[in-house]
């Protein structure tokens, strides 16, 4: 459940995103993508895309026309598992009537779940873990062979750092970036560190290079992707000795100042941070750059220090607070948003109550909400009861979101009366005679289109808001 403009995080879970480019250097075989979860999942379609056209393969948004179906499939709750499942349910039907479609799933379902959908339930013919996409156009060829292909192999070093992903969104302006790839965090109610394994960082250098050609194709706003990004380190062990002397070392805030210098009307967005890695240094960088956007997606959980400890957070209430106050005198005009799971194993109503008056505290400008999944093999799942009864949690789901609901309007009214800086990012869903774009802080405006087009900025004065929406007129261009 998402309370906020942009889908930033695993919010989009369950949903699902058909991703097609036109490729031309084509073998005559159609690729048909589907992904679901996170940016990080849609981040590695563009960079599957990119392997399998490398064998000819060129994506279609027409699923009749493909040779070739794979799914992204996310894990992080129960729900975003059912739809994927129904999903090959209905692709088992396409392939009784053409018995050559391949069909495979990719991403964090994969190791978990091969056995019973490759062998019990028999519903795909080809299962690739997140560190074995390299690896596809040989199982698809194994697939043609008669075999079930399988490569679920967690890496320790996969960073797919030399592909350059095919972007999937056509022509668009905003792309996402991986800079580093699984989680050592073992929070325990989180099934990624057991489906996308251990953290590794990618090659700085090869970073630049991709946010640099971005910005020569036309886009303008960069999204780094890592489950934490404050933990990336190149060159630098986790115990923080220097791996090479010869060598340069790079942390996050260098890293985004690398990016942002590569040019002022590229913009850099990043998530997700973690507050017990968040440092100063970061928010200073953020404060030095105009392009690198005020907005951080700093997850909480739990307003409760004790459901912190359970949830093996590596911080309290306290500690999240001095880094909210931190944000907010390095950064004044920071928007911030956050991630809550309600109804934890033993969340007691006192510790709901804390979660709804550190909302009260923060004012969070957008929020993702959820009721806690229990997830198998996680550390939660192995000491604790999910005991919180299932209507209690959508109780206090409810007074979250309301709560949310009231803190996003709030923010978008203090916006009204002001002019921001707004990177155009096409037509408004609704009105053909209006464009939409983003401010810096992540807030969707819509406006008159006039003679404005994608990929602009502009500077928009605010008239009027939804809970959702900022609404007003361009008063100049920049
Ligand atoms: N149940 C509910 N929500 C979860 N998240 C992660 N694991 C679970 C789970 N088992 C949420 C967290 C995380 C976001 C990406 O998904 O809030 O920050
Ligand atoms: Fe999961 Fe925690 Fe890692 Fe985020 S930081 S991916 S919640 S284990």
């Amino acid at each position: 459940m998402s309370i906020g403009n942009k889908v930033i995080d695993e919010g989009m879970q369950g949903e699902a995103t058909i991703l097609a480019s036109d490729n031309s250097a084509a073998n005559g075989k159609k690729l048909y993508l589907e992904s679901y979860g996170c940016q990080m999942n849609f981040s590695d379609s563009e960079v599957v895309a990119s392997i399998m056209s490398g064998e000819g393969y060129q994506t279609t948004r027409n699923i009749e026309e493909a040779d070739v179906i794979l799914i992204n499939t996310c894990s992080i709750r129960e729900n975003a598992e059912t739809r994927v499942r129904n999903r090959l349910t209905d692709f088992k039907k396409k392939k009784e009537d053409n018995p050559d479609l391949v069909v495979g799933i990719l991403g964090c379902m994969a190791e978990r779940l091969k056995k019973s959908l490759l062998e019990e339930e028999k519903l795909v013919d080809l299962v690739a873990g997140p560190d074995a996409y390299r690896d596809l156009p040989n199982l698809v060829e194994e697939v043609g062979t008669g075999q079930k292909a399988v490569n679920v192999l967690l890496s320790r070093d996969e960073t797919y750092a030399d592909i350059s992903p095919v972007r999937l969104d056509q022509g668009g302006i905003s792309a996402f970036v991986t800079i580093m790839r699984g989680c050592d965090n073992m929070c325990s109610f989180c099934v990624v560190p057991f489906t996308r394994g251990r953290e590794r960082s990618r090659d700085p250098q090869t970073i630049v290079q991709e946010c640099r050609d971005l910005f020569e194709k036309g886009y303008r706003e960069v999204t780094l992707l890592g489950q934490n990004v404050d933990s990336y380190r190149w060159n630098i062990s986790s115990k923080g000795e220097i791996r090479d002397e010869n060598l340069p070392t790079t942390n996050f805030a260098q890293l985004m100042e690398m990016v942002a210098l590569v040019s002022p009307d590229l913009r850099v967005r990043f998530s997700t941070s973690h507050p017990k890695d968040m440092t100063d240094d970061v928010l200073e960088i953020m404060a030095k750059y105009e392009n690198i956007c005020p907005y951080i997606h700093l997850p909480v959980q739990s307003g409760h220090s004790d459901v912190l400890y359970r949830m093996n957070r590596g911080y309290s209430r306290e500690w999240y607070l001095e880094r909210i106050d931190a944000i907010k005198r390095i950064i004044p005009d920071c928007a911030i948003s956050t991630d809550i799971i309600t109804g934890f194993c033993g969340e007691t109503e006192e510790e709901h109550q804390d979660t709804l008056s550190l909302m009260d505290i923060v004012q969070y400008d957008f929020a993702y909400m959820f009721k806690y999944s229990e997830r198998p093999k996680t550390l939660a799942e192995r000491k604790f009861e999910d005991d919180v009864p299932e209507e209690v949690k959508g109780r206090r789901l409810n007074e979250i979101i309301e709560k949310q609901l009231s803190h996003a309007l709030l923010s978008n009214q203090r916006q009204i009366r002001t002019v921001q800086k707004v990177l155009i990012e096409g037509l408004s869903k609704r009105s053909e005679e209006h464009l939409c774009g983003r401010t810096g802080r992540n807030s969707m405006v819509v406006f008159p289109k006039s003679e404005y087009q994608k990929g602009q900025y502009v500077m928009v004065r605010i008239d009027d808001c939804t809970s959702a929406t900022l609404l007003g007129e361009v008063v100049s261009k920049c």
